[in-house]
């Protein structure tokens, strides 16, 4: 299926509003039932709040008049819109120059919510498969998949019987949702192939003109997009690794065989339809050639110090070569300037352009500073990027899941 035009004539003067996460809380509606069923929002009672809820209400507005706009979750920024109406998503669509065909995550800020989009056959029950998980990691980075009821526009989904449903964290956007008081469908808020989004910068750069509103909400926290969780194939399946750990979803009772998508297995149907992350389309790319060393390690452990010299090696290897010819300065991204080193930090010597993300044992760090770091390498108009992969434990499995797909050359260290 072809992507819509991504050359549309710019619509908007995109405007951005900040507000602080911190103006926001939630509180049981009724103090015996579970915080999660049904929250009610709570605005801190200070002038700088007020002003933020009035920020928030303006994009409600828009929102409600079917329009989408750019908001932040605790993973990256979203690309928001009234997700049971047709017309509100084809413009996220449009907006994002997405394939039609490419599923969308439906956002929601209450368990009410959730149940409220099931089919009726399942209406008032979390499926039993999801049940412990989402007590334990909602609201946050886990998007799950369940069987599509009527209620869901087949745009959202792209045609496929089922949908994906997460609660997010991030009190922006649960606030948002909950004064919508309906869910909100949102792909990242960037130019289909690109990094995605982590600050409203980003989101400028790609969709301005595009897009009428992008709350400013800081950073965000994971750096990657949320975990996609499939509980009803057999075995269960991880179909992107995320925000919540291989490590963190394996320890739950039913989960003991879960299989990751790509690292375990590979399904021809699947890689055929764009029902995944990154199997049909390119993905994460930055306007500039990725060049990603890949470092092999035993499951859930680091890579050994010799293994970490090695890559770096012939990184410079590699850098030496290049710069002979190259038309440019050589972007490197690398996890640490100098073994030990637990800061980030850039340096920049007339060739080589090097931002270190965070220390290899940190790849909760590594996953934050990703699309940043792909993002500001590019704008410093480097010729390469050179990334030096990590271990694939924890948050790494996610860091090397989004490098794979941005990269157009990976080499085996
Ligand atoms: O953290 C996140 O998940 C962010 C924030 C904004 O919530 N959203 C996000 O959306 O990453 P997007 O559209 O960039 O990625 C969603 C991925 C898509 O690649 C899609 O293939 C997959 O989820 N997906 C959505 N619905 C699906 C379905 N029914 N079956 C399988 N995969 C699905
Ligand atoms: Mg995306």
């Amino acid at each position: 299926m072809s992507a819509p035009a991504a050359c549309s004539p710019s619509r908007f003067a995109t405007e951005i509003l900040s507000a602080d996460p911190e103006s926001f809380s939630f509180a049981p509606r009724d103090p015996a039932e579970s915080p999660l069923l049904r929250p009610v929002l709570q605005v801190k009672d200070s002038p700088k709040a007020q002003q933020d809820h009035a920020s928030l209400l303006r994009a409600v507005e828009l929102l409600r008049s079917n329009e989408p706009v750019a908001i932040p979750t605790e993973t990256v920024y979203g690309l928001a819109a009234n997700a049971l109406s047709p017309e509100a998503v084809a413009k996220i669509f449009l907006a994002k120059g997405r394939p039609s065909d490419n599923p969308l995550i439906i956002h929601v800020s209450s368990i009410e919510m959730l149940l409220s989009i099931l089919p009726s056959e399942l209406s008032h029950r979390i499926p039993q498969v999801y049940q412990a998980l989402i007590d334990r990691h909602w609201p946050g980075p886990l998007t799950i998949l369940v069987p599509r009821s009527s209620k869901i526009p087949k745009q959202v989904t792209g045609g496929h019987d089922t949908v994906a449903v997460r609660f997010p964290s991030h009190p922006i956007a649960r606030a948002l949702i909950s004064l919508c008081g309906f869910p909100l469908a949102a792909p990242s808020a960037n130019t289909s192939g690109r990094p995605s989004p982590t600050l409203a910068g980003h989101v400028f750069a790609d969709l301005q003109g595009r897009i009428p509103l992008i709350i400013d909400g800081g950073s965000c926290d994971s750096g990657v997009e949320s975990t996609v969780l499939d509980g009803f194939a057999t075995p269960p399946a991880i179909l992107r690794p995320g925000g919540i750990t291989y490590e963190q979803i394996k320890a739950f009772e039913g989960m003991e065989n879960v299989r990751v998508y790509r690292r375990d297995y590979v399904d021809e149907a699947l890689e055929a339809a764009p029902t995944t992350p990154g199997m049909k389309y390119r993905h994460y790319s930055p306007n500039v050639e990725v060049v990603l060393f890949e470092v092999s390690s035993t499951e859930g452990h680091l890579p050994n110090e010799a293994v970490l010299s090695k890559r770096r090696a012939m990184v410079q290897t590699e850098i030496t070569k290049r710069l002979e010819s190259s038309p440019g300065p050589i972007g490197v991204l690398r996890t640490w300037f100098a073994a030990g080193d637990t800061e980030g930090g850039f340096r920049y010597d007339g060739n080589v352009a090097e931002l270190a993300l965070g220390a290899e044992s940190d790849p909760h760090k590594v996953a934050q500073e990703l699309f940043k770091g792909l993002r500001e390498l590019e704008e410093r108009k480097v010729a390469y990027i050179f990334v030096e992969g990590i271990g694939e434990k924890g948050e790494g499995l996610a860091v090397m899941n989004r490098l794979r797909k941005a990269a157009s050359t990976v080499v085996s260290v």
